[in-house]
């Protein structure tokens, strides 16, 4: 729904010091985030994970909803040892309203 996208980009202005996303989109501080729901962890080309991140992926995790949901609460209790240095979205509707905007940004 549109009008929770529009909340969703307004969220993600506390995500942009570090990620982009979008047509011209670049790893900066933190990998791209285009195509993130659905995509296993740390699939990002060119970018340098921490060994924490490249657990999730051998583990298999896939970026859901859920688990993303659960991974924007709190990142470094989500992550043990993640270097994303950001303490987390305590409203349940911004997160909510962001995993709107980014999965208008999946295929
Ligand atoms: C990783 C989302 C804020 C820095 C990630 C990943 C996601 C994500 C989904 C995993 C990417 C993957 O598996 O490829 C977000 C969202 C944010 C946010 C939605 C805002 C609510 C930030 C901020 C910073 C940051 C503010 C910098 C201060 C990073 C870094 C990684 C990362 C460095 C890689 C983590 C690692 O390798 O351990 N972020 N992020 N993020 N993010 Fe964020």
């Amino acid at each position: 729904d549109e009008a929770l996208i529009k909340k969703g980009a307004k969220v993600f202005k506390k995500c942009r010091a570090c990620h982009q996303v979008g047509e011209k989109a670049k790893n900066k501080v933190g990998p791209i985030l285009n195509d993130i729901i659905g995509q296993q962890a740390a699939v990002v080309s060119g970018f340098k994970y921490s060994k924490a991140l490249k657990q999730l992926n051998g583990d298999g995790l896939v970026w859901s909803d859920e688990n993303l949901d659960a991974f924007l609460t709190k990142p470094k209790k989500f992550v043990k040892g993640t270097k994303m240095s950001f303490a987390g979205l305590k409203k349940e509707k911004d997160r909510v309203a962001l995993i709107e905007f980014l999965k208008s940004h999946s295929q």
